[in-house]
């Protein structure tokens, strides 16, 4: 056993993933794309599936595990047509909604770039659409310009 802190601990424990879980849902309240994806009447539920399954990933309590069993997330989000526009509306709201917590930003960087990677691995419709979150800048030449 280390007594290192984990991510959970050093991002903050509980009260951060609530805060961050819960400013990403108000974002997909209001979300005319995201929003109407999601099957339930009340976002509570699935809120509470995603902040679940953070704190689990990140080191955290395993109660998204034992109400959920093996997360499958690719699997689970097969219902969900998610394209290019839904997976950066996704990222929108997420980015944001870290951006509220305001995270040290060695913390805010790894968090962030684990979500874009999720989110692309999430997209199960293939558009080709140019993303503002990929890393492959059209210049390869290895300038800023
Ligand atoms: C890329 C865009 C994404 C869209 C449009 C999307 C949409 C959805 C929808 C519509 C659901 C069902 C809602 C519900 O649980 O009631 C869902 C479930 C879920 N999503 Fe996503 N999602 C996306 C990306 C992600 C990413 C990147 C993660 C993880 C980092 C994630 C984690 C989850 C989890 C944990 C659930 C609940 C799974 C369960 O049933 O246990 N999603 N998502």
């Amino acid at each position: 056993m280390s007594n290192e802190p984990t991510p959970y601990e050093r991002f903050g424990g509980a009260a951060f993933f609530e805060g961050l879980v819960h400013g990403f849902y108000e974002r997909v309240a209001r979300d005319q794309v995201l929003r109407p994806m999601y099957p339930d009447a009340d976002l509570t539920e699935a809120e509470r599936r995603l902040r679940l399954f953070l704190e689990q990933y990140w080191g955290g309590p395993k109660t998204y595990g034992d109400e959920r069993g093996h997360p499958r997330l690719r699997m689970r989000h097969d219902p969900y047509p998610v394209d290019s526009v839904a997976r950066d509306r996704w990222l929108v709201a997420m980015h944001d909604a870290l951006v509220d917590q305001n995270p040290p930003q060695e913390l805010g960087d790894e968090l962030w770039q684990y979500f874009v990677d999720a989110a692309f691995a999430m997209q199960n419709v293939y558009d080709d659409r140019p993303s503002p979150f990929t890393a492959e800048a059209d210049d390869e030449d290895g300038t800023d310009d």
